[in-house]
């Protein structure tokens, strides 16, 4: 659809997204690193995936129609792809922001900014995360409550639960044939931070299956509370495990690995600089790991990976957050 000269709507941008060799990061390893511009996506995120097959699979089921409110628990993301999504389509909004610290406000600007309703998180219920670095399976908990608690009392309020939602995983199986496409199917490696797991997991089961040999590696941050490790039990409950727990059992995900804030900002800050590429510190996690890789490889690979968010989430604060 993007080689449309005049599009009918933004909602025909999600997706497609283009694919740039790192140069001046890889000049002295003989691997190469493609990195994929999700920040490029309407609202700045990979996101706008996972929210416009959600909508359009909630209203295809008849769940949702015009006028109805769309739920969710978000440090962002997820948060304004819905609320641009949800809002060009007719939809109220209503975001649980979880962000914690400063970021957390100019999110609620950003989601306010298109409409939506943004309640913010109680501070003590996310202080104890202020100075950390965070996985969103964790921060999001005591939102995801809260939705689960509204969609009970109204049947005009849909939560789009993110964490369990099968089409967010689904949703990433058009980004794995997009990477498919753009490499001729040649990936050695693919590398992703994991929030929901959805990204991850969803790309992982179509490579896996079109490119065996392919190694799929998982990333959260360093000082998450919740460290996971591939093969581990998981708690699955309304409000937990969800996409997460798959992702632990999954055999297409071979390994899960942990990078610090600090390394995650300085790769943000080279991608900026030396690459002129403005994404968000996920990215610079990602971007990290693929470095560690090509670093330590004996023999030439290609290793994939995603700049999930834009630089402009990070202007009063930069922390991995995913
Ligand atoms: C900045 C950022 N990076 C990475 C991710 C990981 O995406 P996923 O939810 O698909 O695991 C998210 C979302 O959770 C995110 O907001």
């Amino acid at each position: 659809m993007k080689n449309k000269k005049i599009h009918d709507s933004v909602l025909e941008l999600v997706g497609n997204t283009p694919m740039v060799r790192l140069n001046k990061i890889c000049a002295d390893v003989e691997s190469e690193i493609l990195v994929k511009l999700e920040y490029l996506n309407p609202s700045g995120s990979l996101k706008d995936r996972i929210a416009l097959e959600m909508i359009e699979k909630a209203e295809q089921s008849g769940r949702i129609k015009p006028g109805d409110t769309i739920i969710e628990s978000s440090t962002g993301n997820t948060g304004f792809a819905l609320s641009t999504i949800g809002r060009l389509k007719g939809y109220n909004v209503t975001i649980y922001e979880t962000m914690p610290g400063k970021a957390g406000g100019e999110k609620e600007r950003m989601m306010k900014n298109v409409g939506a309703e943004v309640r913010l998180m109680e501070p003590e219920v996310i202080d104890d995360l202020r100075e950390r670095s965070v996985a969103g399976s964790e921060v999001e908990l005591p939102g995801r409550q809260l939705c689960l608690e509204d969609e009970k009392t109204d049947p005009h309020v849909w939560w789009a639960r993110q964490f369990s939602n099968e089409h967010n995983v689904n949703s990433h199986h058009v980004t794995a044939r997009e990477i498919l496409d753009q490499t001729d199917g040649h990936v050695d490696v693919f590398v992703q931070s994991i929030g929901t797991g959805g990204s991850l997991l969803g790309i992982a089961e179509v490579l896996k299956k079109e490119c065996p040999h392919v190694r799929v590696i998982g990333i959260q941050p360093a000082s998450s509370k919740e460290l996971w490790h591939a093969g581990m039990d998981f708690p699955v409950t309304e409000i937990k495990g969800g996409i997460v727990s798959k992702l632990l059992k999954s055999e297409a995900v071979d390994e899960l690995v942990q990078i610090t804030n600090a390394e995650a900002r300085e790769m943000t800050h080279r991608l900026w600089t030396e690459e002129g590429l403005y994404c968000g510190v996920s990215s610079g996690a990602n971007v990290h790991f693929a470095m560690r890789e090509a670093r330590r490889a004996d023999k030439k690979l290609r290793i994939v990976t995603l700049l999930n968010d834009h630089m402009d989430r990070y202007l009063t604060e930069e922390r991995y957050v995913t």
